[in-house]
This record gives C-alpha cells, structure tokens and sequence, in this order.
C-alpha cells in the first residue's frame, strides 16, 4: 500500500475514534440529564462513527497494510447545555470533512484512484451528517430553551435513532 496513502487514513482511523467517544460522552451526559431520546440518537452516533473506524482499519488491513489502533483523549465530561452539545457536535464534523477532504486530495496526488473510489462514500457520509447536525441546530434554537419544546425534541430525536443505525442495507460495507 501507498505509504503516505496509509498514513493519512491511519490518522483518519483515530479521528473516527475520537468522534465516537466524543458523541459517546455526549450521549452520557444527555442521559444523565433526562434527555433519554437525545442518549439514544448520540450513542447510535457513536456506534456509527465506531463502524467508520473500523471500515478504515479493514480496508488498511485487507490489501496488506498495517492499521494502527491508536490512544484515544478522554473526551469532556460536562457540556454547557444541549445547544452547545451540538454546537460542538458540528464544529467536530466539520473537521472531520476537512480531513476526509485532505484524503481525497492524498490520493489523486498519489495516483491512488482505488483508495479514493472507497473515500467517496465517507465524503456523501460528511454531507449527511453535517446536514443533520445542522437541522438539529436549527430546531433548537427555534426551542430556545422551552420546556415544552424540549421535551418534543427529545422524543422526535430518539425516533430518528431508529432511522439512522447503521445497517447492512443502509451503510456501504
Ligand atoms: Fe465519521 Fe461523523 O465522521
């Protein structure tokens, strides 16, 4: 395997990693603030940022490189409130874009065109879970606190958890 090619999707593997225990934390700390619906939706985003590491490790694996599993930072254990857990939620995908991005622009200058056919489909994946956080933003600050609101919110997210596991039929393999 193309040596700078392996590099960069092994430090790709540890951002996958780090989101997943990001949204893990998150999805503790809503849990221990009621907001069970919210738990749900945060700890099936950290199983399906689990499966995007593990997809980078196989793929590293598989044509005879070697993956790194690496130590992950202990993630915070306090958020602000619910805004700016998703504040954060998007800022941290954003950055995740920007390095799947530099992976593209990895491979094309390596000649590498079989790494980036498979890194298309993390680039839809980033459209996708960019577009969501923002939509979940949007409704929050349309609740702007409300208790009412909240609660409906809540509820509605953990119904779109259900929606959004990821699958053998809805997740590339
Ligand atoms: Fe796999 Fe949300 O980055």
């Amino acid at each position: 395997m193309n040596t700078r090619v392996q590099k960069a999707i092994n430090d790709q593997i540890l951002k996958e990693a780090s989101s997943s225990y990001f949204y893990l934390a998150m999805a503790s700390w809503s849990e221990n603030h009621g907001l069970n619906g919210t738990a749900k939706f945060l700890y099936a985003q950290s199983d399906e940022e689990r499966f995007h590491m593990l997809k980078l490790v196989k793929f590293i694996n598989e044509r005879g490189g070697k993956a790194i599993i690496p130590a992950i930072e202990q993630p915070p254990v306090e958020f602000d409130n619910l805004e700016k857990v998703f504040e954060l939620l998007l800022e941290h995908e954003i950055g995740v874009t920007e390095s799947i991005n530099n992976l593209v622009d990895i491979c094309l200058q390596e000649k590498d065109y079989s790494t980036h056919n498979f890194v298309q489909w993390y680039v839809s994946e980033q459209l996708e879970e960019e577009a969501s956080a923002r939509g979940i933003l949007d409704k929050l600050k349309l609740i702007d606190g409300d208790k009412g609101g909240m609660y409906m919110f809540d509820r509605d997210l953990e119904k779109s958890t259900i929606l959004n596991v990821p699958t053998e039929t809805n997740s590339a393999k």
